[in-house]
């Protein structure tokens, strides 16, 4: 593996949810200066705010130091104008799963950048080789996919489009090992790997709330169970997003054209209502209570 010599001191986030926080998190606490940028400043307070607490609960634990947290606080700062981006080595992209909004994101950053900043996409389906091909810099474009939650999950995933360079990928590659992670590459297909196969599960999950074969809890209990799964399916796809995964089946859907993809349409219904699980406070389990209670 040969290590490349273009040197990130710079981090830049758009998109300060779930994910560009916890990218955010990381970053910051491998000793990058991170930039984060939201159109919405309540969301970066959020974003800040989450960030700390989750440092804070890692400095209890043990995990890091006091000081180690507050110097990675430090190195954090957040932005609603796009301009904040123009100092940055490397940017990552972690916006909602739609592809018009990532186009448009292109589209607005790229003429602000560095000629030669590196530009990734934390998309979890897209085609990269389609996003790269949309911007400036197809050459310096690559995907760069985290797991939820960032600061725990031990993989990320390198997705190389067909114009990406050799030497994008290892600065990429290099940065992800900086982060403390290990790095799987996959092939620019449909939701790459780990989404080709655990999406499709979590959507048969639905399939058999959807039929009656078993309960809420009696699906996830019997996952979490009998296949020593951490979280079953239904409690999964609250944690991911009902609407992030109903986009992941639509790119598998449409992207290899087969019928075993499509999404269940009770995933759809759920999509429609609004409950889109944990970040809307309701999914297939209702989380105003202290205990998560199924809706149905
Ligand atoms: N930030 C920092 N640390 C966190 C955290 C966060 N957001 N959330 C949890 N943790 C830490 C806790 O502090 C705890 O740390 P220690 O082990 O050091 O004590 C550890 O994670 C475990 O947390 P908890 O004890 O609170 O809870 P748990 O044991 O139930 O584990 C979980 C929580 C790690 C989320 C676990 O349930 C799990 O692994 N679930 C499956 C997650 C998964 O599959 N993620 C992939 C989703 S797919 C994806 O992300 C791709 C995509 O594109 C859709």
């Amino acid at each position: 593996m040969s290590k490349s010599s273009y040197e990130v001191k710079t981090i830049g986030i758009i998109g300060a949810g779930q994910m560009g926080s916890g990218i955010a998190h990381v970053s910051a606490l491998a000793g990058y200066n991170v930039k984060i940028f939201d159109i919405s400043d309540e969301q970066l307070k959020k974003a800040l705010a989450g960030i700390d607490g989750n440092m804070a609960r890692q400095v209890k634990k043990e995990r890091i130091t006091a000081d180690a947290k507050d110097a990675a606080i430090q190195r954090i700062e957040t932005s609603s104008a796009l301009e904040c981006m123009s100092d940055a080595d490397m940017v990552i992209e972690a916006a909602t799963e739609k592809e018009e909004i990532k186009r448009q994101i292109f589209n607005d950053v790229c003429p602000i950048i560095r000629d030669d900043a590196i530009l990734c996409s934390n998309t979890s389906s897209i085609s990269i080789t389609r996003l790269g091909a949309g911007t400036d810099r197809p050459e310096r474009f690559m995907g760069l996919h985290f797991m939820n939650p960032v600061p725990v999950m031990k993989l990320v995933e390198l997705i190389r489009g067909i114009a990406t360079a050799e030497d994008t990928f290892s600065a990429v590659r290099d940065v992800a090992v900086k982060l403390g992670k290990e790095t799987v590459s996959s092939e620019d297909f449909p939701a790459f790997i780990v989404n080709r196969i655990l999406i499709p599960m979590i959507n048969e999950g639905i399939y058999t709330l959807y039929e009656g074969v078993g309960s809420v809890s009696a699906i996830d209990t019997a996952m979490k169970l009998g296949a020593n799964h951490p979280m079953g399916p239904l409690e999964l796809a609250d944690f991911i997003g009902l609407d992030t995964c109903l986009s992941i089946m639509s790119v598998l859907y449409e992207g290899l054209a087969d019928s075993k993809y499509r999404p269940c349409p009770l995933l759809v219904k759920y999509v429609e209502a609004g409950w889109l699980g944990r970040k809307t406070g309701k999914g297939f389990y209702d989380y105003s209570c202290e205990e998560p209670v199924p809706t149905r």
